[in-house]
Protein backbone atom coordinates (compact mmCIF):
# COMPACT_ATOMS: atom_id res chain seq x y z
CA UNK A 1 0.00 0.00 0.00
CA UNK A 2 1.42 3.29 -1.18
CA UNK A 3 1.26 5.20 1.71
CA UNK A 4 4.49 7.45 1.19
CA UNK A 5 4.93 11.15 0.93
CA UNK A 6 3.09 11.43 -2.16
CA UNK A 7 -0.11 10.45 -0.93
CA UNK A 8 -0.16 13.86 0.96
CA UNK A 9 -1.88 15.41 -1.98
CA UNK A 10 -4.66 12.70 -1.70
CA UNK A 11 -5.08 14.00 1.83
CA UNK A 12 -4.02 11.30 3.55
CA UNK A 13 -2.54 11.50 7.58
CA UNK A 14 0.95 10.39 7.43
CA UNK A 15 2.97 10.82 10.26
CA UNK A 16 4.82 14.69 9.98
CA UNK A 17 6.75 15.38 12.93
CA UNK A 18 4.84 18.94 14.20
CA UNK A 19 1.57 17.31 13.52
CA UNK A 20 0.95 14.41 15.65
CA UNK A 21 -1.78 14.98 18.61
CA UNK A 22 -4.95 16.95 18.13
CA UNK A 23 -3.70 19.84 19.37
CA UNK A 24 -0.75 20.03 17.26
CA UNK A 25 -2.95 19.48 13.84
CA UNK A 26 -5.89 22.02 15.50
CA UNK A 27 -2.71 24.38 15.84
CA UNK A 28 0.13 23.73 13.97
CA UNK A 29 1.64 27.03 13.91
CA UNK A 30 4.20 26.64 16.89
CA UNK A 31 5.74 23.79 14.84
CA UNK A 32 5.95 26.12 11.93
CA UNK A 33 7.72 28.83 13.71
CA UNK A 34 10.13 26.45 15.26
CA UNK A 35 11.18 24.94 11.85
CA UNK A 36 11.25 28.23 10.53
CA UNK A 37 14.05 29.72 12.95
CA UNK A 38 15.78 26.72 13.35
CA UNK A 39 15.74 24.50 10.53
CA UNK A 40 13.98 25.90 7.58
CA UNK A 41 14.71 23.61 4.83
CA UNK A 42 14.94 20.06 6.51
CA UNK A 43 15.48 16.54 5.39
CA UNK A 44 12.60 14.73 6.83
CA UNK A 45 14.25 10.81 6.55
CA UNK A 46 10.86 9.39 8.07
CA UNK A 47 9.15 10.73 4.59
CA UNK A 48 11.90 10.50 2.77
CA UNK A 49 10.94 14.54 1.64
CA UNK A 50 12.26 18.19 2.28
CA UNK A 51 10.52 20.33 4.23
CA UNK A 52 10.58 24.10 3.47
CA UNK A 53 8.76 26.65 5.70
CA UNK A 54 9.84 29.87 4.70
CA UNK A 55 7.80 32.52 2.46
CA UNK A 56 11.08 33.34 0.40
CA UNK A 57 11.95 29.31 0.07
CA UNK A 58 9.03 28.45 -1.21
CA UNK A 59 8.05 31.57 -3.53
CA UNK A 60 11.41 30.66 -4.82
CA UNK A 61 10.25 27.20 -5.72
CA UNK A 62 6.87 27.45 -6.97
CA UNK A 63 7.97 29.93 -9.41
CA UNK A 64 10.02 27.95 -10.99
CA UNK A 65 8.40 24.83 -12.20
CA UNK A 66 11.20 24.03 -14.84
CA UNK A 67 13.40 22.93 -11.29
CA UNK A 68 10.79 21.86 -9.58
CA UNK A 69 8.02 19.39 -11.24
CA UNK A 70 4.77 19.56 -10.41
CA UNK A 71 4.53 16.14 -12.49
CA UNK A 72 4.60 13.23 -8.81
CA UNK A 73 4.51 10.09 -9.12
CA UNK A 74 0.83 8.69 -8.95
CA UNK A 75 -0.57 9.83 -5.51
CA UNK A 76 -4.08 7.75 -5.77
CA UNK A 77 -6.92 8.11 -8.03
CA UNK A 78 -7.81 11.80 -7.86
CA UNK A 79 -5.57 14.40 -8.74
CA UNK A 80 -2.53 14.39 -10.59
CA UNK A 81 -3.68 13.22 -14.00
CA UNK A 82 -4.97 17.20 -14.47
CA UNK A 83 -3.65 20.25 -15.06
CA UNK A 84 -2.65 20.53 -11.20
CA UNK A 85 -0.18 17.74 -12.16
CA UNK A 86 1.85 19.42 -15.26
CA UNK A 87 4.83 21.25 -16.12
CA UNK A 88 5.55 23.62 -18.87
CA UNK A 89 4.74 23.50 -21.86
CA UNK A 90 1.94 21.14 -21.62
CA UNK A 91 0.84 22.51 -18.60
CA UNK A 92 0.61 26.51 -20.29
CA UNK A 93 -1.55 25.36 -23.01
CA UNK A 94 -3.79 23.57 -21.21
CA UNK A 95 -4.40 26.08 -18.75
CA UNK A 96 -4.82 28.68 -21.53
CA UNK A 97 -7.63 26.37 -22.71
CA UNK A 98 -9.40 25.64 -19.54
CA UNK A 99 -9.13 29.59 -19.11
CA UNK A 100 -11.11 30.38 -21.80
CA UNK A 101 -14.13 28.29 -20.08
CA UNK A 102 -13.13 29.30 -16.57
CA UNK A 103 -13.46 33.14 -16.44
CA UNK A 104 -13.54 35.26 -13.51
CA UNK A 105 -16.65 36.82 -15.72
CA UNK A 106 -18.21 33.62 -15.83
CA UNK A 107 -17.42 33.14 -12.28
CA UNK A 108 -18.89 36.64 -11.19
CA UNK A 109 -22.38 35.70 -12.58
CA UNK A 110 -22.66 33.30 -10.27
CA UNK A 111 -23.02 35.71 -7.58
CA UNK A 112 -27.21 36.20 -7.83
CA UNK A 113 -27.55 31.91 -7.62
CA UNK A 114 -25.11 31.50 -4.71
CA UNK A 115 -26.70 34.15 -2.40
CA UNK A 116 -29.75 32.00 -3.29
CA UNK A 117 -28.03 29.36 -2.54
CA UNK A 118 -27.32 30.32 0.81
CA UNK A 119 -30.33 32.12 1.68
CA UNK A 120 -32.00 28.56 0.81
CA UNK A 121 -29.23 26.79 3.50
CA UNK A 122 -29.48 29.44 6.18
CA UNK A 123 -33.11 30.30 5.94
CA UNK A 124 -34.56 26.40 7.46
CA UNK A 125 -31.80 27.43 10.71
CA UNK A 126 -32.91 30.74 11.78
CA UNK A 127 -35.84 28.92 13.80
CA UNK A 128 -33.30 27.10 15.69
CA UNK A 129 -30.18 27.76 18.00
CA UNK A 130 -27.72 25.71 17.17
CA UNK A 131 -26.27 24.25 13.82
CA UNK A 132 -23.00 22.42 12.65
CA UNK A 133 -21.97 24.99 10.46
CA UNK A 134 -20.23 22.71 7.85
CA UNK A 135 -22.81 20.23 7.28
CA UNK A 136 -25.63 22.50 7.05
CA UNK A 137 -23.48 25.60 5.20
CA UNK A 138 -20.12 25.51 4.56
CA UNK A 139 -20.68 21.97 2.95
CA UNK A 140 -23.33 21.58 0.76
CA UNK A 141 -22.54 25.11 -0.99
CA UNK A 142 -19.91 24.44 -2.63
CA UNK A 143 -20.95 21.13 -3.99
CA UNK A 144 -24.38 22.66 -5.43
CA UNK A 145 -21.74 25.50 -7.04
CA UNK A 146 -19.74 23.25 -8.53
CA UNK A 147 -22.57 21.17 -9.78
CA UNK A 148 -24.45 24.04 -11.14
CA UNK A 149 -21.50 25.44 -12.56
CA UNK A 150 -20.86 21.99 -14.93
CA UNK A 151 -24.26 21.89 -15.71
CA UNK A 152 -25.47 18.22 -13.43
CA UNK A 153 -29.09 17.95 -13.92
CA UNK A 154 -30.83 18.55 -10.39
CA UNK A 155 -32.43 14.91 -10.83
CA UNK A 156 -28.64 13.96 -10.58
CA UNK A 157 -27.59 16.38 -7.42
CA UNK A 158 -27.77 13.41 -4.51
CA UNK A 159 -25.45 10.73 -6.97
CA UNK A 160 -22.78 14.28 -7.39
CA UNK A 161 -22.91 14.61 -3.50
CA UNK A 162 -22.50 11.33 -2.66
CA UNK A 163 -19.50 11.24 -5.23
CA UNK A 164 -17.61 14.20 -3.54
CA UNK A 165 -18.19 12.81 -0.03
CA UNK A 166 -16.06 10.16 -1.24
CA UNK A 167 -13.66 12.40 -3.27
CA UNK A 168 -12.75 14.66 0.07
CA UNK A 169 -13.35 11.26 2.26
CA UNK A 170 -10.17 10.58 4.70
CA UNK A 171 -9.61 7.16 6.21
CA UNK A 172 -10.72 7.06 9.66
CA UNK A 173 -7.36 5.59 10.64
CA UNK A 174 -4.03 4.15 8.94
CA UNK A 175 -5.11 0.53 9.43
CA UNK A 176 -4.44 -1.92 6.41
CA UNK A 177 -7.96 -2.62 6.45
CA UNK A 178 -9.16 1.11 6.79
CA UNK A 179 -6.67 1.97 4.52
CA UNK A 180 -7.66 -0.53 1.86
CA UNK A 181 -11.08 -0.15 1.95
CA UNK A 182 -10.61 3.28 1.31
CA UNK A 183 -8.34 2.71 -1.88
CA UNK A 184 -11.41 0.68 -3.20
CA UNK A 185 -13.96 3.21 -2.88
CA UNK A 186 -12.38 5.69 -4.05
CA UNK A 187 -11.37 3.83 -7.09
CA UNK A 188 -14.75 2.62 -7.48
CA UNK A 189 -15.92 6.17 -7.28
CA UNK A 190 -13.31 7.58 -9.87
CA UNK A 191 -14.85 5.14 -12.22
CA UNK A 192 -18.15 6.35 -11.64
CA UNK A 193 -17.04 9.86 -12.04
CA UNK A 194 -15.31 9.07 -15.33
CA UNK A 195 -18.44 7.12 -16.71
CA UNK A 196 -21.02 10.15 -15.61
CA UNK A 197 -18.53 12.54 -17.19
CA UNK A 198 -17.87 11.31 -20.37
CA UNK A 199 -21.48 10.60 -21.11
CA UNK A 200 -22.46 14.10 -20.42
CA UNK A 201 -18.99 15.73 -22.38
CA UNK A 202 -20.47 13.62 -25.27
CA UNK A 203 -23.61 14.73 -24.57
CA UNK A 204 -22.41 18.70 -24.69
CA UNK A 205 -20.57 18.10 -27.97
CA UNK A 206 -24.24 17.46 -29.43
CA UNK A 207 -26.31 19.73 -27.70
CA UNK A 208 -24.07 22.28 -26.25
CA UNK A 209 -25.62 24.69 -23.57
CA UNK A 210 -24.94 27.49 -21.24
CA UNK A 211 -22.37 25.27 -19.00
CA UNK A 212 -18.50 25.12 -17.84
CA UNK A 213 -18.77 21.63 -20.00
CA UNK A 214 -19.94 23.24 -23.14
CA UNK A 215 -17.93 25.75 -22.52
CA UNK A 216 -14.88 23.41 -22.49
CA UNK A 217 -16.16 21.65 -25.24
CA UNK A 218 -15.49 24.58 -27.32
CA UNK A 219 -12.59 26.45 -25.63
CA UNK A 220 -9.70 26.59 -28.34
CA UNK A 221 -5.91 27.96 -28.46
CA UNK A 222 -4.52 28.21 -31.42
CA UNK A 223 -6.43 25.10 -32.85
CA UNK A 224 -5.94 23.16 -29.94
CA UNK A 225 -9.05 21.77 -28.21
CA UNK A 226 -9.53 19.69 -24.90
CA UNK A 227 -10.11 15.76 -25.45
CA UNK A 228 -13.36 14.42 -23.66
CA UNK A 229 -10.62 12.58 -21.41
CA UNK A 230 -8.53 16.00 -20.63
CA UNK A 231 -12.15 17.36 -20.37
CA UNK A 232 -13.61 14.62 -17.73
CA UNK A 233 -10.41 14.86 -15.75
CA UNK A 234 -10.51 18.75 -15.02
CA UNK A 235 -14.48 18.07 -13.97
CA UNK A 236 -13.35 15.76 -11.61
CA UNK A 237 -10.20 18.01 -10.34
CA UNK A 238 -12.76 20.63 -9.43
CA UNK A 239 -14.85 18.24 -7.25
CA UNK A 240 -11.55 17.58 -6.07
CA UNK A 241 -9.69 20.94 -5.80
CA UNK A 242 -12.68 23.07 -4.87
CA UNK A 243 -15.22 21.88 -2.81
CA UNK A 244 -13.27 20.90 0.59
CA UNK A 245 -11.03 24.01 0.36
CA UNK A 246 -14.19 26.52 -0.21
CA UNK A 247 -15.66 24.35 2.66
CA UNK A 248 -12.89 24.64 4.83
CA UNK A 249 -12.85 28.49 3.64
CA UNK A 250 -15.66 29.28 5.31
CA UNK A 251 -15.84 27.44 8.54
CA UNK A 252 -12.41 28.30 9.18
CA UNK A 253 -13.88 32.15 8.47
CA UNK A 254 -16.11 31.24 11.37
CA UNK A 255 -14.28 29.55 13.60
CA UNK A 256 -11.96 32.30 13.58
CA UNK A 257 -14.94 34.87 14.52
CA UNK A 258 -16.28 32.81 17.19
CA UNK A 259 -12.45 32.82 18.81
CA UNK A 260 -12.50 36.63 18.44
CA UNK A 261 -15.86 37.74 18.89
CA UNK A 262 -15.84 41.13 18.22
CA UNK A 263 -14.75 40.54 14.96
CA UNK A 264 -18.44 39.53 14.26
CA UNK A 265 -20.09 43.10 15.09
CA UNK A 266 -16.95 44.76 13.60
CA UNK A 267 -17.70 43.01 10.24
CA UNK A 268 -21.56 43.28 10.68
CA UNK A 269 -20.93 47.26 11.20
CA UNK A 270 -18.27 47.62 8.29
CA UNK A 271 -19.36 45.08 5.85
CA UNK A 272 -16.55 47.03 3.60
CA UNK A 273 -13.78 45.23 5.75
CA UNK A 274 -15.14 41.49 4.42
CA UNK A 275 -13.13 41.47 1.43
CA UNK A 276 -9.71 42.26 3.33
CA UNK A 277 -10.99 40.01 6.29
CA UNK A 278 -11.27 36.95 3.61
CA UNK A 279 -7.63 37.53 2.80
CA UNK A 280 -6.71 37.23 6.14
CA UNK A 281 -8.80 33.92 7.24
CA UNK A 282 -7.05 32.52 4.09
CA UNK A 283 -3.47 33.55 5.49
CA UNK A 284 -4.25 33.15 8.92
CA UNK A 285 -5.94 29.39 8.80
CA UNK A 286 -5.01 28.24 5.25
CA UNK A 287 -7.24 25.78 3.96
CA UNK A 288 -4.79 23.99 2.02
CA UNK A 289 -1.33 23.20 4.18
CA UNK A 290 0.78 22.56 2.13
CA UNK A 291 2.13 21.22 -1.86
CA UNK A 292 4.45 19.40 -2.88
CA UNK A 293 7.13 19.49 -6.06
CA UNK A 294 9.72 16.79 -7.52
CA UNK A 295 13.48 18.02 -8.32
CA UNK A 296 14.05 18.00 -11.63
CA UNK A 297 17.87 18.44 -11.18
CA UNK A 298 20.35 18.93 -8.15
CA UNK A 299 20.20 22.69 -6.90
CA UNK A 300 20.46 23.92 -3.34
CA UNK A 301 17.54 26.18 -1.62
CA UNK A 302 19.07 27.72 1.95
CA UNK A 303 22.30 26.58 1.82
CA UNK A 304 20.94 23.00 1.57
CA UNK A 305 21.92 20.98 -1.63
CA UNK A 306 18.80 19.05 -3.15
CA UNK A 307 19.35 16.46 -5.41
CA UNK A 308 17.17 15.22 -8.46
CA UNK A 309 14.39 13.01 -7.76
CA UNK A 310 13.88 14.35 -4.05
CA UNK A 311 10.79 15.69 -3.51
CA UNK A 312 10.58 19.03 -1.91
CA UNK A 313 7.22 20.01 0.65
CA UNK A 314 6.28 23.11 0.40
CA UNK A 315 4.54 24.04 3.59
CA UNK A 316 2.18 27.51 2.86
CA UNK A 317 0.81 27.62 5.61
CA UNK A 318 4.00 28.32 7.09
CA UNK A 319 4.72 31.08 4.93
CA UNK A 320 2.03 33.01 5.51
CA UNK A 321 3.12 33.00 9.40
CA UNK A 322 6.39 34.31 8.52
CA UNK A 323 7.35 37.00 10.36
CA UNK A 324 9.73 38.48 7.90
CA UNK A 325 7.32 39.13 5.10
CA UNK A 326 3.70 39.81 7.56
CA UNK A 327 4.43 41.50 10.56
CA UNK A 328 2.83 40.20 13.63
CA UNK A 329 2.08 37.64 11.76
CA UNK A 330 0.67 35.39 14.68
CA UNK A 331 -2.30 38.01 14.99
CA UNK A 332 -5.50 38.22 12.92
CA UNK A 333 -5.56 41.55 11.50
CA UNK A 334 -9.43 42.21 9.95
CA UNK A 335 -7.44 44.69 7.73
CA UNK A 336 -4.02 43.62 7.27
CA UNK A 337 -2.54 45.47 4.15
CA UNK A 338 -0.42 44.40 2.21
CA UNK A 339 -1.35 40.70 2.60
CA UNK A 340 0.27 38.38 -0.12
CA UNK A 341 -0.21 35.26 1.15
CA UNK A 342 0.32 32.32 -1.01
CA UNK A 343 -3.19 30.55 0.40
CA UNK A 344 -3.69 29.70 -3.58
CA UNK A 345 -0.17 29.11 -4.16
CA UNK A 346 2.44 31.43 -6.89
CA UNK A 347 3.16 30.95 -9.98
CA UNK A 348 2.12 28.84 -12.65
CA UNK A 349 -0.30 27.00 -10.94
CA UNK A 350 -1.64 29.75 -9.00
CA UNK A 351 -5.33 28.62 -7.86
CA UNK A 352 -7.58 28.49 -10.81
CA UNK A 353 -10.64 28.48 -8.76
CA UNK A 354 -9.49 31.84 -6.33
CA UNK A 355 -12.11 33.91 -8.01
CA UNK A 356 -14.91 31.23 -7.33
CA UNK A 357 -13.71 30.58 -3.80
CA UNK A 358 -13.56 33.90 -2.80
CA UNK A 359 -16.88 34.79 -4.43
CA UNK A 360 -18.61 32.33 -2.41
CA UNK A 361 -16.71 33.38 0.85
CA UNK A 362 -17.85 37.28 -0.04
CA UNK A 363 -21.48 36.12 -0.55
CA UNK A 364 -21.80 33.54 2.37
CA UNK A 365 -20.01 35.25 5.31
CA UNK A 366 -22.46 38.54 5.32
CA UNK A 367 -25.53 36.53 4.96
CA UNK A 368 -24.39 33.82 7.90
CA UNK A 369 -23.25 37.45 10.34
CA UNK A 370 -26.68 39.21 9.47
CA UNK A 371 -28.83 35.71 10.17
CA UNK A 372 -27.18 34.65 13.40
CA UNK A 373 -26.14 36.91 16.12
CA UNK A 374 -23.57 36.00 19.37
CA UNK A 375 -22.24 32.70 17.80
CA UNK A 376 -20.27 31.28 20.27
CA UNK A 377 -19.20 27.57 20.55
CA UNK A 378 -21.53 25.20 23.01
CA UNK A 379 -19.90 24.54 25.96
CA UNK A 380 -17.88 22.03 26.09
CA UNK A 381 -16.92 21.96 22.36
CA UNK A 382 -13.72 20.27 21.61
CA UNK A 383 -12.76 21.00 17.77
CA UNK A 384 -11.55 17.99 15.87
CA UNK A 385 -8.85 18.59 12.89
CA UNK A 386 -9.20 16.71 9.61
CA UNK A 387 -7.08 13.67 9.87
CA UNK A 388 -4.78 15.61 6.86
CA UNK A 389 -1.28 17.04 6.61
CA UNK A 390 -2.32 18.48 3.16
CA UNK A 391 -6.19 20.21 4.30
CA UNK A 392 -6.62 22.39 7.39
CA UNK A 393 -10.05 22.79 9.17
CA UNK A 394 -12.04 20.99 11.29
CA UNK A 395 -14.26 17.89 10.47
CA UNK A 396 -17.48 19.92 12.57
CA UNK A 397 -18.09 23.40 13.80
CA UNK A 398 -21.08 23.11 16.36
CA UNK A 399 -22.14 26.68 16.70
CA UNK A 400 -24.79 27.83 18.67
CA UNK A 401 -26.39 31.55 18.57
CA UNK A 402 -29.72 34.10 18.66
CA UNK A 403 -31.50 34.46 15.31
C1 LIG B 1 -4.61 25.01 -7.62
C2 LIG B 1 -5.73 26.35 -3.09
C3 LIG B 1 -10.42 26.62 -4.30
C4 LIG B 1 -9.38 24.76 -8.62
C5 LIG B 1 -4.52 25.38 -6.30
C6 LIG B 1 -3.28 25.53 -5.57
C7 LIG B 1 -3.60 25.88 -4.30
C8 LIG B 1 -5.03 25.98 -4.22
C9 LIG B 1 -2.62 26.13 -3.15
C10 LIG B 1 -1.87 25.36 -6.15
C11 LIG B 1 -1.37 23.95 -6.01
C12 LIG B 1 0.06 23.79 -6.47
O1 LIG B 1 0.74 24.76 -6.83
O2 LIG B 1 0.53 22.64 -6.45
C13 LIG B 1 -7.09 26.55 -3.03
C14 LIG B 1 -7.80 27.09 -1.89
C15 LIG B 1 -9.12 27.17 -2.24
C16 LIG B 1 -9.24 26.68 -3.59
C17 LIG B 1 -7.15 27.51 -0.57
C18 LIG B 1 -10.31 27.66 -1.45
C19 LIG B 1 -10.23 28.54 -0.47
C20 LIG B 1 -10.55 26.16 -5.57
C21 LIG B 1 -11.79 26.10 -6.32
C22 LIG B 1 -11.48 25.55 -7.53
C23 LIG B 1 -10.06 25.29 -7.55
C24 LIG B 1 -13.14 26.59 -5.82
C25 LIG B 1 -12.38 25.24 -8.69
C26 LIG B 1 -13.65 25.11 -8.66
C27 LIG B 1 -8.01 24.69 -8.72
C28 LIG B 1 -7.31 24.22 -9.91
C29 LIG B 1 -5.95 24.28 -9.62
C30 LIG B 1 -5.83 24.79 -8.25
C31 LIG B 1 -7.95 23.75 -11.20
C32 LIG B 1 -4.80 23.89 -10.54
C33 LIG B 1 -4.32 25.06 -11.33
C34 LIG B 1 -3.12 24.71 -12.17
O3 LIG B 1 -2.50 23.67 -11.96
O4 LIG B 1 -2.81 25.50 -13.08
N1 LIG B 1 -5.58 25.67 -5.45
N2 LIG B 1 -7.99 26.31 -4.03
N3 LIG B 1 -9.53 25.67 -6.35
N4 LIG B 1 -7.09 25.02 -7.75
FE1 LIG B 1 -7.54 25.75 -5.93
Amino acid sequence: MDLSPNTQLTGLAIPVEGMHTREERLNPFPWFEKMRKTSPVTYDEHRSSWDLFRYDDIVAILKDPVTFSSVRPTAGPVLLGSIIGMDPPKHHQMRNIVSKAFTPKAISELEPRIAEVVHELVNPLKTKQQMDLIHDISYPLPVIVIAELLGVPPEDRQLFKDWSDVIVKMPEDSTENEVQSFFRERQKTRQELDDYFMKVVTERRKNPREDLISRLVHAEVDGQHLTDHEIMEFCILLLAAGNETTTNLISNAIRKFIEEPHLQEQLRQQPELMEKAIEEILRYYSPVLATNRVVTKDTEIGGKQIKKGDQVIAWIASANRDENKFPVADQFKVDRTPNQHLAFGNGAHFCLGAPLARLEARVALPIILSSFHNMEFPEGTELTPIPSTFVYGVKALPVQYNP
